[in-house]
This record gives structure tokens, C-alpha cells and sequence, in this order.
């Protein structure tokens, strides 16, 4: 199981470090076999600890240049960062990158070897259209993916549930699930409002490898209390 956190533009440089301090010693001392990944904003990028995989939530196609506010892969490398996520909604929707783009983007990071978190989701009208309209809209956000990369992590997350509080229910994120299990077999999240009160349902449904979590990541003991929630008892 992968829990991932996305900090989106939330936390400090100082805020991150002091999170992941007490998150790495919480880990250490549990020793859940889970792989925990947290995404941190730009400014707050540090060397991955020993129980924590940081990745940046973005990053230009290109090793350094005249890209003004971005940045690229000389700046990921000093910290020792090969792990991003590529796609998040908020990207395609707010920051407007194409899918063209996105899949530039994929190319590059992945002839880097990067860990890629790749995200798609479909909007609320596409949702109310039905499982079919789904897939169509999901399977147009993979144009240009390679599917088949080993370093490949992809992470479903409707865009009306993000941030909304309300969770896809647990028909609708299997079905989508298997669904894209068809064509993938690399660990697929969910993402979309996870919280302590709903992770033990949502991990527990099949071809749910992870999931990707905003608001309810924020403070280490709401992460660390869902982890705690699905993990094995103790021998
Ligand atoms: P949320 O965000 O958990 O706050 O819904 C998830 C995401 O956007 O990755």
C-alpha cells in the first residue's frame, strides 16, 4: 500500500522539515510496510529521509533554462529528488497544461528514470454521464503515457472530490479502478478527499494499491492515523 501527501501550496520551508522529522520518527517506530511518499511545495523541497520519499509536485521538462518561476531537473537533483507527480487536476485545470504538455512532461521525467505519479480524473459532468463517459474521458488523459514504465504510479482522483470533502463512494472508485486495470499494471491510488474516517473502506477495495491525500495529510497525525488504520496487526 502507497500513502502519498500533497501539500499543494500549504506549509513552510521550517513547517516541512519539522513534519517530516516527526513523521520519519513515527515511522520508524511503527515499521508499517507502506510506502509513504510526500509531495511538498517547491520552496520546501529536501533530500529524501529514511522512511520518506520526497517528490516535488512539479517540475519543467528541462534540465534548467529560461523558463521564468519554474523549475527543473538541476534543481531536483541537488536534493536528490527523482520522484514527481505529473497531471494533478489542479494543473490541468487551473495552471492549464495540456495534455500534450503533461505527456512532454512524463517523456522527460521518465528518461530520467523518475518515480512518475501520474494523475487523471474526470470532472462532475462527465462523472453524471456515467461509467462510460468515464473511461473515455480518462483514457484521453493517457494519451502520449507510457503505461507500460516501471517507475509508473498512477493516481485516479475525480476532480469533484478533491478538496470537497465528499469522497467518490466505494462503487464508483472500484469500478473506475478495474477499469483502468485493464491496461495497467502499475500500483494505481486513489485521490479525493481521503480522510481517517473513510481509508479503511477505500483501502480495502480491489485494485486500491495507495491513495493520495491533500487536506487530511496536512497535519502528520491525521496521515499517520489512516496509515495506522489499514495497517497490519502487529505479531
Ligand atoms: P484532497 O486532495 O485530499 O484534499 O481531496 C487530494 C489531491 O488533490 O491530491
Amino acid at each position: 500500500m502507497i500513502f502519498a501527501a500533497n501539500f499543494k501550496m500549504h506549509h513552510t520551508r521550517a513547517g516541512t522539515a519539522e513534519y517530516l522529522k516527526e513523521l520519519d520518527t513515527l515511522l520508524a517506530q511503527a515499521e508499517f510496510p507502506f510506502k509513504t511518499l510526500v509531495f511538498p511545495p517547491a520552496t520546501a523541497l529536501q533530500p529524501s529521509t529514511d522512511w520518506i520519499t520526497v517528490g516535488a509536485q512539479n517540475a519543467y521538462p528541462a534540465e534548467q533554462g529560461a523558463y521564468t518561476g519554474e523549475i527543473g531537473l538541476s534543481q531536483l537533483e541537488e536534493f536528490g529528488i527523482d520522484t514527481i507527480l505529473i497531471g494533478h487536476s489542479e494543473r490541468r485545470n487551473i495552471l492549464g497544461e495540456s495534455q500534450e504538455f503533461l505527456a512532454e512532461k512524463f517523456a522527460f521525467y521518465q528518461e530520467r528514470g523518475f518515480q512518475i505519479v501520474y494523475c487523471v480524473g474526470e470532472p462532475l459532468e462527465v462523472r453524471q454521464q456515467g461509467d462510460e463517459a468515464v473511461a473515455e474521458h480518462l483514457w484521453e488523459q493517457f494519451v502520449g503515457i507510457d503505461l507500460d514504465y516501471e517507475r509508473l504510479i498512477v493516481a485516479y482522483e475525480p476532480v469533484w472530490a478533491i478538496g470537497t470533502g465528499r469522497a467518490a463512494k466505494v462503487e464508483e472508485i472500484a469500478s473506475t479502478h478495474a477499469e483502468l486495470r485493464r491496461r495497467i499494471a502499475r500500483p494505481i491510488l486513489y485521490g479525493g478527499s481521503v480522510k481517517p474516517t473513510n481509508i479503511r473502506e477505500i483501502a480495502a477495495i480491489a485494485d486500491v494499491d495507495g491513495v493520495l491525500v491533500g487536506s487530511a495529510s496536512l497535519e502528520v497525525r491525521s496521515f499517520f492515523a489512516m496509515m495506522e488504520a489499514v495497517a497490519p496487526p502487529q505479531v
